[in-house]
């Protein structure tokens, strides 16, 4: 590999939760596909059009070699992330099924439900943590209810999933193997269990990946366990920072926050433009299988490049005045928070469906809220609010 000797920007300085996008913004005036050294040297594209080009065509940019950068999946192949079309694609036709509008729809009483349990005794108790203390718990329990699982694996996957994401967010390789192969455990516990008493396919991820059929062959059994494993967190992390850069953004807006309260038929609208403005997955990566030139760079084969989601979302050619919140964006649906081409997530229903009701219990149950202390930012892969103090005043 010949990594240029200079780098244009330094993926490993520090950063605040604002100050990444306006390091991001001077790249894509300045230098559109940019290089750093960081984590051993990667590309990142940072405007829209880029971005998309990339998404789509899986044929130059593969996603098996890498699909973070810094790079940290160790422990085997997982789909549907790790797998090109055509070897991806039947683990997307057995999973989109359980992601439409009826299941969605059967989901929203359950999830509000635990919405309301996390949020109230935070509102109660009128300070603390919005991302600790709510956030970080909710998608693991509307994950645990999509799954099916019960409470006592819930709370299996409760522990190590968030001992995976802190190794994660830390940057602790040791800590990330281990828990990963403990999540695998888990995935591997729960395909025996529905061998043994299979569910609805229509309504249960395992028991449709085990009923899959490919050219009439059931899916290789050590690829269903990867997808479980990869489904087990991939969810997870990008709600519970989403939710924390929303509750900042409304704390410095409180004219936003007060018209959303009193009209929460615009939530759902507000929802897609915190999307674009902080999009939580900073970015995917894929690696070039050939030489590629792209803003006059030249891209090697085996090159680890960073599709950067939340610089596209930015992006002035594509969203005028991109920094600013605008309800009601015409071109809103062409943002690209879940991704695009084949890899875009197909959880993306589930994950609307978790945002919006936040939202509307968060401002239904409360008169206000503020932020009063420093807000920690996420790491690379993930941008935005780890840890926001907040203060709530309940209605
Ligand atoms: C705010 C929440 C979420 C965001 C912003 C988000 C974003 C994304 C993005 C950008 C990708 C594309 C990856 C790529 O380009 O390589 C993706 C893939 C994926 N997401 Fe999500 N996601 C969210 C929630 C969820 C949820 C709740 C689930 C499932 C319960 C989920 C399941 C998946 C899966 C399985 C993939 C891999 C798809 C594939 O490789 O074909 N996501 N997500």
């Amino acid at each position: 590999m010949a990594w240029p000797q200079a780098e244009d920007f330094d993926a490993l300085a520090p950063e605040t939760f604002d100050s990444t996008q306006a390091v991001y913004a001077d790249l894509r005036e300045r230098c559109p596909v940019a290089y750093s050294r960081a984590w051993g040297g990667f590309w990142a594209l940072m405007t829209y059009d880029d971005v998309v080009a990339a998404a789509g065509d899986y044929k130059t940019f593969t996603t098996t070699v890498q699909n973070v950068v810094p790079k940290v999946a160790f422990t085997g192949r997982r789909p549907p992330l790790h797998l090109d079309p055509p070897e991806h694609t039947p683990f997307r036709r057995a999973l989109n099924p359980l992601f439409v509008s009826s299941r969605i729809k059967a989901m929203e009483a359950p999830v509000r439900r635990f919405v309301v349990e996390l949020l109230q005794p935070l509102i109660d108790r009128g300070e603390g943590d919005i991302c600790g203390d709510f956030s970080s718990h909710l998608p693991i329990r509307v994950f645990a209810e999509w799954m099916n699982i019960n409470d006592e694996q819930a709370a299996e996957l409760r522990a190590v999933g968030r001992a995976f994401n802190i190794a994660v967010q830390s940057n602790i390789d040791e800590v990330v193997k281990e828990t990963s192969l403990q999540l695998y455990a888990i995935a591997r516990a729960l395909i025996e269990e529905r061998k043994a008493r299979p569910l609805n396919p229509e309504t249960d991820a395992i028991t449709a990946l085990l009923a899959a059929r490919h050219e009439g062959e059931p899916l290789n059994e050590d690829l269903i366990l990867g997808c479980i494993r990869q489904v087990l967190v991939v969810g997870i992390i990008a709600p519970t920072v989403m939710i924390g850069s929303i509750a900042v953004h409304l704390s410095r807006d409180p004219e936003l926050q007060a018209k959303l309260r009193a009209e929460p038929e615009l939530i759902p609208d507000a929802i897609e433009e915190f999307l674009r403005l902080y999009t939580p997955y900073r970015g995917f990566a894929r690696t070039a299988v050939c030489p590629v030139t792209m803003g006059g760079r030249e891209i090697e084969p085996g090159e680890p490049i960073a599709l950067v989601y939340a610089s596209a979302n930015r992006d002035e050619a594509k969203f005028t005045d991109g920094t600013r919140f605008k309800l009601g964006r015409e071109n809103i649906g062409e943002h690209v928070a879940f991704g695009r081409g084949p890899h875009a997530c197909p959880g993306a229903p589930l994950a609307r469906l978790q945002l919006r009701l936040a939202l509307e219990e968060l401002l239904a149950r409360t008169k206000g809220f503020e932020v009063t202390g420093e807000i920690t930012p996420t790491r690379m892969p993930e941008i935005g609010a780890l840890m926001v103090p907040m203060r709530f005043v309940g209605v």
